[in-house]
């Protein structure tokens, strides 16, 4: 059975749904007390952002150990309670996997700090030396996705200066080097902890990451020789290869390229199962922008037999409820989006707390903590807010403590409580249009016939 095809996602920003610990910080236990929630809301899966070991630079997303909980979110006893609880509800779990890059103080990183040039320590990453009078500039103008350079010089070592590495997101995430084969095997290995533990499949961050032309010039402005490389393929042909071995898990990248002809390449049928579409959260409230974005997603999947995933936003974007305008208009506006995306055929993405039309917070510089707020760009933290419960506790009963980001007073009034009883809310509006999806199968294309 092909359930994701028409499944309904549901995506947890693990720290900011429900803190179980008073820590501020959402965790594992959390997400287990809000099933009940989860059932009645109608969704069929749950994707969990990072919950590894990490020194939370980017939230979960720089891993030192990928097959070890970090104890903020809780241990591994707590996520086999989860997904046991969870399949008790009729609800799957789906986890994040980051196979692009590792956090710094990852023991593969350290040894390649501490171990000389050329050694098979070093070459797990991308190490190369500087350019110019003492290798003082970075080996190539590559920038990084959370701005300034790609590439951070290490510390001056016993054997003479320091090299480069690269980081296409921030220093602390230095890229991985996928032709280096132990990448490769650590990856199944990966793979295989997490599905022999439960878990129902994985999303895939920066999915058209890993593989890139270092040395390569590029041939046209839109070649991009960081993303989207013929190579990665590989990598999603040897992921698709373990989960085969797993009934009824699936992949799903999150695939950022340059047009819908490099998509459909990433959802071939030994690739992913899904990729998430961008292009619908890229578009404006325009209904010949929209009609245009669905139509080419739909053509790309619909080329190699696959179905379409639809996601409006996520923990890197502004809510909708902002994004498409300010106060009434723009809620009015996110509603309407909402049952555009719950109708469309194929596979749908929520991000938590669109579905109680929160938006954007807009909060003090100083209670900023967004590792790309640090190199200057916009930071992501405004749509990262803690969900509220309940209008009338403290922290809007998603802690006991003090809230890892300040939740703004409007927030009281999108409690989810006070919108279960209310016909009229945001709340009930998803619950019924996920009713209605559920009444009226056959949501996903169907597949192209077998060989
Ligand atoms: C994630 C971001 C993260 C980045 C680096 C993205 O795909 O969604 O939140 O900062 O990858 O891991």
């Amino acid at each position: 059975m092909q359930w994701w095809r028409d499944a309904v996602f549901y995506q947890v920003y693990v720290p900011s749904f429900t803190d179980s610990d008073g820590d501020g910080i959402g965790d594992l236990q959390g997400i287990r007390g809000r099933l009940g929630y989860l059932e009645l809301l109608g969704v069929d899966a749950l994707w969990l952002s990072p919950i590894y070991a990490s020194p939370m630079v980017d939230n979960g997303y720089d891993i030192t150990d990928h097959r070890a909980v970090d104890p903020v979110w809780g241990d591994l006893d707590a996520v086999d309670e989860l997904i046991a609880d969870a399949h008790a509800h009729g609800i799957r779990v789906t986890v994040d996997l980051v196979p692009n890059h590792t956090s710094d103080q990852h023991p593969w990183f350290r040894a390649a700090l501490a171990s000389p040039t050329g050694s098979p320590e070093r070459d797990r990453y991308h190490f190369r030396p500087g350019q110019g009078v003492g290798g003082a500039e970075p080996p190539n103008s590559w920038r990084s996705v959370f701005g300034g350079s790609a590439w951070t010089r290490e510390p001056a070592r016993d054997e003479g200066p320091g090299e480069w590495f690269l980081h296409l997101f921030s220093p602390a995430q230095p890229d991985l080097n996928w032709t280096n084969l132990e990448v490769w095997a650590d990856l199944d290995k990966t793979l295989r902890f997490w599905l022999d533990r439960g878990v129902d499949g994985f999303r895939i961050d920066a999915a058209h990451g890993m593989c890139k032309q270092l040395d390569a010039t590029p041939t046209s402005s839109d070649d991009d020789p960081r993303f989207d490389q013929d190579d990665v393929h590989d990598v999603h042909r040897m992921i698709r290869a373990t989960l085969d071995h797993y009934p009824e898990r699936v992949a799903i990248g999150a695939v950022g390229v340059r047009n819908a002809a490099r998509f459909a390449r990433y959802v071939r049928q030994d690739e992913l199962h899904l990729a998430v579409d961008t292009q619908l959260a890229a578009s404006r409230f325009d209904a010949e922008e929209v009609r245009a974005a669905i139509e080419d997603c739909l053509n790309a999947v619909g080329s190699v037999g696959a179905a379409a995933s639809w996601l409006l936003s996520d923990h890197d974007v502004s809510r909708p409820a902002s994004r498409y305008g300010a106060g009434p208009v723009g809620t009015a506006r996110a509603r309407a989006m909402a049952l555009v995306q719950l109708a469309l055929p194929g596979a749908a993405y929520l991000y938590n707390g669109d579905e109680l039309g929160l938006p954007d917070a807009d909060l003090p510089d100083e209670a900023r903590r967004d590792a790309v707020w640090h190199h200057g760009e916009d930071s992501r933290d405004g749509c990262r807010v803690p969900q509220p419960w309940e209008a009338d506790l403290p922290a809007y009963g998603f802690t006991t403590g003090e809230p890892w980001l300040p939740i703004p007073d409007d927030y009281a009034l999108l409690g989810a409580a006070e919108q279960l009883e209310d016909t009229g809310s945001t709340l009930s509006l998803y619950r019924r249009a996920l009713e209605l999806r559920r009444e009226h199968p056959g949501f996903a294309a169907p597949p192209l016939p077998g060989p």
